[in-house]
């Protein structure tokens, strides 16, 4: 496989901007691309704020700041981001026709050495999308903000080649990131089926007015959210006993709740415009404080979380 060395990272939105970080922070030459021109230099000044919080934090030197930025390049024409380009992802907006399009668009403006990867969250783009180099196209599927959480779920098609899983494996792990193989696709992956089964039931739990919404993150954080950076929920059924999980899986005492695609308790914040942090607002009072600050607070947490959990060995 050609040696990746230039990657181009198309839409620079709340993905895109940290994913251009991240290759650029591990001496990438990076292509950014958006077809908002306002989109781009909004893009620039994110990756500067984030890193100087790893300046802050001790995780970068300040004088490395500015060789990152500079090998982040920005466009709004795809041509240009794309025509030297040994990598590709495209985070543009969660949309299969925009998907196909985008797919498109660049079979044709990529080498033919390019690797194409789609960064979708839930769709099975390898259903839709036309290209005539099946065998390099994935989905790299990144958490946010890319540059801090460390999982990418690499999920192969029915056509891609294992040349091409490995290459972005490999590329995956030489900036840093912790990825894992998902031999084909289905919604949600892995972590999102698991996030999804969670949220499913804390809707059961309001819902009904078991608990409050305080009371349930704290279960979460008091529990087993704090044993699962160490166990994950597969090792934790070790330290439990399989025989023991085994007799409480078989009791039938617990029911997963009914399937249902809407929440009486989420309903009324949504109609009542508390849409979460970006509002002030929404399980929760965020006390008038900005989504930024807000979001910049909680990064730091994770990063300092995330470099403990190295130093235990367990990322
Ligand atoms: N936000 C998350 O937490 C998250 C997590 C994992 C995966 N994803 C996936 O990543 C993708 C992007 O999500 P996001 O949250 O960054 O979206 P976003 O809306 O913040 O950013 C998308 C960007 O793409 C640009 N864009 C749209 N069409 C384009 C085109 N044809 N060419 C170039 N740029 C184009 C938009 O102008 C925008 O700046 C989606 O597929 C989403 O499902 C998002």
């Amino acid at each position: 496989m050609h040696e990746i060395r230039t990657v181009a990272v198309i839409g620079a939105g709340t993905m895109g901007h940290s994913l251009a970080q991240v290759f650029a922070q591990r001496g990438y030459r990076v292509w950014l691309n958006d077809v908002r021109e306002e989109a781009l230099p909004r893009a620039q000044s994110r990756i500067a704020a984030n890193l100087g919080t790893e300046v802050e934090l001790g995780l970068l030197e300040q004088g490395q700041k500015g060789g990152v930025l500079d090998r982040i390049r920005t466009t709004t024409r795809i041509e240009a981001a794309c025509e030297d380009a040994d990598f590709v992802i495209e985070a543009i907006v969660e949309n299969q026709a925009a998907k196909k399009k985008m797919f498109s668009t660049l079979d044709n403006v990529c080498p033919p050495r390019t690797i194409l990867a789609s960064n979708t969250s839930f769709m099975d783009i390898f259903s839709f999308v036309e290209t005539g180099r099946p065998d390099k196209v994935l989905i790299t599927h990144w958490f946010a903000p890319p540059h801090i959480v460390p999982l990418v779920e690499v999920v192969r098609g029915p056509r891609t080649a294992q040349d091409t899983v490995d290459g972005v494996t490999a590329l995956l792990i030489d900036v840093g990131k912790k990825p894992i193989v998902i031999s084909k696709f289905l919604p949600g992956f892995v972590a999102n089926r698991l996030q999804s089964a969670l949220t499913a039931e804390m809707l059961f739990l309001l819902d009904n007015g078991y608990a409050t919404a305080e009371d349930i993150d704290m279960a979460t954080k008091a529990s087993f959210g704090m044993r699962m950076p160490i166990l994950g929920v597969v090792k934790k059924v070790d330290f439990a006993g399989v025989d023991q999980i085994q007799r409480s899986f078989g009791n039938g005492l617990y029911r997963s709740p009914p399937h249902r695609q809407h929440s009486e308790t989420m309903d009324r914040l949504v109609s009542q415009g508390r849409l979460g942090v970006k509002s002030g607002q929404g399980f929760f009072d965020y006390g008038g404080r900005s989504p930024e600050e807000i979001m910049q607070e909680t990064n730091v947490k994770l990063i300092r979380l995330r470099e403990f959990l190295k130093k235990l060995g367990e990322l």
